[in-house]
Formats: C-alpha cells, sequence, structure tokens
C-alpha cells in the first residue's frame, strides 16, 4: 500500500508535469505548520530557479488545478510560492480503512527478503552482565524484530564470549582456592561430577577477584596464561570446568534475557569458530593475503582514499596466538558455511567502530564474504549517570544489570502501590512490564548512536515521552474497548471509519496515517527511536481526542461504532509499535 505522501505527491507531480515542468518538483513532505496546513510542498521555490521565473507563476496554476481532486479539502498558494494541503476528511477515512484492511497498516514485504545475522548481546561467561549488554541487548533485539517485520530471515546470535584468557584466570583462581578438586588431579582418569564446583555468584565474584589478583602477581597471570594455553589445547581437567562455567553461566544469562524479553535463534560461543582458523591461515598465506611483521601475521587493510590511520589487521601475534579479530574473522567463515547471509549485523559499545572497520575490510579484502556480503556496525553510545559520566553504583563500581532491572521495578512497583487498588501480587508482575518498557523506551527513544542518561524517575514516570506512559495509553483504549463490549454485547458488527467530526478526531486519524512511512523510515535507518517519538505522538493524539469526545456515552451509534473502530486501529498499531521496541503492556495499570 502506497503511503500517503507518495498517493499525495504522486497527484502534485501530475499536476507540475501538466504545466511542463519536472514531476521531481512535486515532492510533498509533512508541514511543519501544521497550524495551517497538514502538508506542503516547496518545489516550486526550486523549479523556479530552472524555469527562470518567479515561484507563484509555477506554484499558482499547479494549484488551480489541484483544487478540484477530491482527495483534498484546501490547497493554497503562500507568497511566495509555498503549496499548503489540507486532505479531505473522507479521503483520510477511507485511507485508514485500506490501513486497516491491510495485514500490516500498509506495510509491505520487502521484494527480495534477506537472510541477516544480527550480532549482539555479547555476554562473556563468568562475567555479570553489565548495562553495555543491555544497550546491545535490547538494541539488537528491536532491530531483529524491525528487520523481521519487512519479511526478511533474521537470525539473532548471542555470540557467546567463552574463549581468551579470562577463562584461564578463573580457572587458575578456582585451583588456588580448591587445589583439592579432581580436575586438578593430572593423574585422574575417571569421569568428572555432573554438578558444577560452583555457583554463578561465585563464579561472578571469581572473575573479578582472580583479574585483580593477576595485576600485582606475575607469577599468578603466567600460570593463567599456561592454562589458557593447555585449555585451548583440549586439557581434560580445564575442559571439564569450562564446560561447567559454560552451563551455570549460560544458564543464568539465558534467564536474565527472559527477563528484557529478549531471545536469540542461536547460542553461538567464540569457541565454535576456532576449528576454522588453522585453515583460513593457510587460506590466507596461500593467496599471499597475509604478510609477516615483526614476527607476527598480518594482513594489510589500509585504502588510498583514508584519511585516518587504519592499523593492519593482525591474525596471529608473535608468539602464535590468536587474537579476538581472529575469531571474529573464523566466526565469519563459520556463518558463510552454516548460513550464507546476505548481512551481518554487529552491535556493540561505538568504541569498537575502527576494530569492526578493520575486521571487516580483511573479511572483504580476503574474500571470506562475497562482494555484495553487507557488513554492518551499529555502534551505540554511552550511558550516563545524572553526573554525565558512565553509569555507576552509588559505590562508583559497575553496575549489575539485574540490580539495574530491580531498581527500575521497585521504583515501578511504588508508583503503582502508591495509587491504585491492586493486590501486592499483581502490582508485581506490572511492575515487571512496566518497569521493562521503562528501560527499554528510556533506551530506544534516544538514537543510538547517542549518549544518554539513565534516570529512573523521568523512565518510569506515567506522563510524559515515557514507557509506562505508552502502556498507560494502551491499557485506557483496553478498558475503554471492555466497557463499549460490556455494554453493547460484543464489538460493532459495522467496523468502519468514518469521517473525522473534530479537530482532534482529524488529528488523531491524520497520525495514524504516517504509520506506514514511519516504519519504513525505521527500517532503512534502522532507528528504533523512530517508532519510539511516532507511539509518543499518537499515544497525545489519541490522549486529546479522548478528553474531547465522550466515547462510551455517544449517543449517535454509528459515530460511536467509528470511534471504537477508530481506537481499535490506535491501540493495534501501539501494540504492534511496542512488540517491535521488545516489550508489552499488562492488562491494567
Ligand atoms: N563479548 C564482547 C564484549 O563483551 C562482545 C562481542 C561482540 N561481537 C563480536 N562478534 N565481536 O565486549
Amino acid at each position: 500500500m502506497k503511503t500517503i505522501i507518495e498517493l499525495i505527491s504522486e497527484e502534485v507531480k501530475q499536476s507540475f508535469a501538466k504545466f511542463g515542468y519536472d514531476e521531481k518538483y512535486g515532492m510533498v513532505t509533512l508541514s511543519n505548520r501544521p497550524d495551517l496546513c497538514q502538508y506542503q510542498c516547496n518545489g516550486a521555490l526550486a523549479a523556479a530557479k530552472q524555469y527562470k521565473t518567479a515561484p507563484i507563476n509555477i506554484a499558482q496554476p499547479v494549484v488551480e488545478s489541484l483544487k478540484s481532486n477530491s482527495i483534498f479539502k484546501e490547497v493554497t498558494v503562500i507568497m511566495p510560492g509555498f503549496i499548503n494541503i489540507t486532505l479531505s476528511d473522507e479521503f483520510l477515512a477511507n485511507y485508514l480503512n485500506e490501513m486497516k484492511k491491510s495485514e500490516k497498516f500498509g506495510c509491505e514485504n520487502e521484494n527480495n527478503p534477506r537472510t541477516i545475522i544480527i550480532d549482539y548481546g555479547g555476554p562473556n561467561i563468568a562475567k555479570p552482565l553489565h548495562v553495555g549488554h543491555m544497550r546491545s541487548a535490547v538494541i539488537g533485539e528491536s532491530l531483529k524484530r524491525i528487520l523481521r517485520f519487512f519479511g526478511n530471515k533474521v537470525i539473532g546470535d548471542a555470540h557467546l564470549g567463552d574463549w581468551g584468557t579470562q577463562m584461564g584466570l578463573v580457572i587458575a583462581e578456582l585451583k588456588r582456592r580448591k587445589p583439592e578438586l579432581v580436575y586438578f588431579n593430572e593423574d585422574y582418569t575417571g569421569d568428572y561430577p555432573k554438578e558444577a564446583p560452583f555457583t554463578i555468584s561465585e563464579l561472578e565474584e571469581i572473575y573479578p577477584a582472580a583479574s585483580e589478583y593477576s595485576k600485582s602477581n606475575p607469577e599468578f597471570r603466567e600460570e593463567a596464561k599456561q592454562i589458557t594455553y593447555l585449555l585451548q589445547n583440549g586439557h581434560r581437567g580445564y575442559t571439564a570446568i569450562w564446560n561447567h562455567m559454560l552451563e551455570v553461566s549460560v544458564t543464568d544469562l539465558m534467564k536474565i534475557y527472559e527477563t528484557l524479553n529478549v531471545s536469540f535463534d542461536l547460542w553461538k560461543k567464540e569457541s565454535d569458530a576456532q576449528p576454522y582458523i588453522p585453515e583460513m591461515i593457510q587460506y590466507f598465506k596461500d593467496n599471499n593475503y597475509a604478510r609477516i611483521s615483526e614476527g607476527a601475521l598480518v594482513v594489510d587493510v589500509k585504502e588510498d582514499t583514508d584519511t585516518k590511520e587504519i592499523p593492519p589487521c593482525m591474525i596471529l601475534k608473535s608468539d602464535g596466538a590468536t587474537l579476538y579479530n581472529t575469531t571474529d574473522l573464523a566466526t565469519i567463515v563459520e556463518r558463510m558455511k552454516l548460513f550464507s547471509p546476505d548481512q551481518i549485523i554487529y552491535i556493540t559499545d561505538k568504541r569498537q567502530e575502527l576494530y569492526f572497520e578493520t575486521v571487516f575490510r580483511c573479511a572483504k579484502k580476503t574474500k571470506l564474504v562475497k562482494e555484495d556480503t553487507k557488513l554492518n556496525f551499529i555502534g551505540f553510545g554511552t550511558m550516563n549517570g545524572k553526573d554525565g559520566k558512565p553509569f555507576k553504583t552509588r559505590e562508583g563500581g559497575v553496575m549489575r544489570l539485574e540490580n539495574l532491572i530491580k531498581n527500575v521495578n521497585d521504583e515501578v512497583y511504588r508508583k503503582i502501590m502508591e495509587n491504585r487498588s491492586m493486590t501486592e501480587e499483581e502490582a508485581v508482575q506490572v511492575a515487571k512490564k512496566v518497569g521493562l518498557a521503562a528501560l527499554k523506551y528510556g533506551d530506544l527513544s534516544n538514537q543510538v548512536s547517542k549518549d544518554y542518561i539513565f534516570d529512573v524517575d523521568r523512565f518510569t514516570a506515567f506522563e510524559g515521552d515515557t514507557g509506562p506512559y505508552i502502556l498507560y495509553t494502551i491499557v485506557r483504549i483496553k478498558s475503554i474497548l471492555a466497557k463499549y463490549a460490556e455494554l453493547k454485547k460484543g464489538l460493532p458488527s459495522q467496523s468502519i471509519i468514518l469521517a473525522a467530526g473534530s479537530e482532534s478526531e482529524r488529528a488523531l486519524m491524520l497520525e495514524l496515517t504516517k504509520f506506514n512511512e514511519m516504519i519504513a523510515t525505521a527500517y532503512t535507518e534502522m532507528a528504533p527511536h523512530r517508532i519510539c517519538s511516532y507511539i509518543y505522538d499518537l499515544a497525545n493524539a489519541f490522549n486529546s481526542f479522548y478528553h474531547d469526545n465522550k466515547i462510551i456515552s455517544e449517543e449517535d451509534e454509528e459515530k460511536q461504532a467509528s470511534w471504537i473502530t477508530l481506537i481499535t486501529l490506535v491501540q493495534e498499531q501501539l501494540l504492534t509499535c511496542i512488540d517491535l521496541l521488545g516489550f508489552d503492556a499488562p492488562e491494567r495499570m
């Protein structure tokens, strides 16, 4: 279904063409003076330059010829040649009726759906999740849903960090604390216990302790390195511990992601890519992609057009060890082999931008991917505290994600209990939903690449540009619909939206028509914040309409049925949008 802007532009373009002007000047945009008109076309001003005449000479006949067109209520020309457009109420209503009938409110699937892998979340085993991981998970989840909405095949991969020196550190620390464990007995040949020798909290406490200890103790550091090496080469006891670590961590991670309403299709691990490394390195060497530099193996990725210094991509260190990017390159090999994606999107902190640029160039240059395979990096900004510095706990430490979520939920719970009559049990459940909306909306309403300030009070407010406000609006509509259904023993049999009868109704209808255009923009720009600002406008438009019109007591039944249909459409759009953002609404709040 064409967007409303497309439909209006078509008419205006035709009119420009009719008078011998290039139709491109007939492009229409939303009005920046909504008090004067709904849409505008400024093309006559640009056309005037090309056709060497005054803009008014172009705009005047164009406007005259549009006046008889029934889709417009009013088309006027404003000096020096702006065209102001207001749609007819019948046209608006018809457009909404079409939108309502279409499967996705006028949005169409991609003509050529793509297979897309989204690499997001990026948790590490044995390390607690922090706010950076939250942003990756929240943004990635929303983008995954948006890409899917357009019919693409999207595979979300958590890309678990289970490789590298932190594994050796944790095992070394465990050995220091519990040397008697059977895993450390080199002569032991039997089976290892099924139960892990630690809980998740112990595990998470071990890593920072080990990391701290290693700073002042070179011997311990050496031991950890040795253990990492042995683990990566199949040491039995260490591998058994590592498997315990994986299991304990993943169980815990899945629980937290579930709380966040984030789910991955794949839980691939960095270690899964390791078997691809030797062959990849051989291939780099055989094709002269790689060279030795100071003992290390590197691939040059500089380009003539670079304005900044791009370092070579290091594949092997001089001691033969692999690096984070070796794993990422091998993961690309694995992904191409298993899924042949058309696109891979990585979502991390924007500080990793140069890193990914290097990896992408290397993958392209060495033809690990096809020429037309898209590799994209989406870097997000930092979540700051009210002091404008990266968010910390009151004690100055890194805030665990679980605690952050809990703080938000507690605040919402407090607000619910303050104002409403609800059982404690229900309030807890509702607070979880509303809290998640507060957190996710607070994050996603900002442009992804921007830093933002985490403000519990603001995010959890029931009024203003917040998740709870959106949910509150949805709940309000639900309750109107329920009341109507109860009074009338069902919903209207005729669900047709009639032409608007008041300013606030018209404004609401106009808002609703923007859905397909807005979603398409969110999709092409990969920008969830577009959806947030749309639903905020829509919720505001609905609430003004609601205050101006007494829906339940309206006596004109036809009108009332139309309103019910209209607000049902509002509700459906809002629900679709929050689903794309990754949260849902409670029954009441
Ligand atoms: N585990 C990494 C971290 O905590 C993020 C992984 C991002 N994805 C990737 N393919 N490198 O920073």
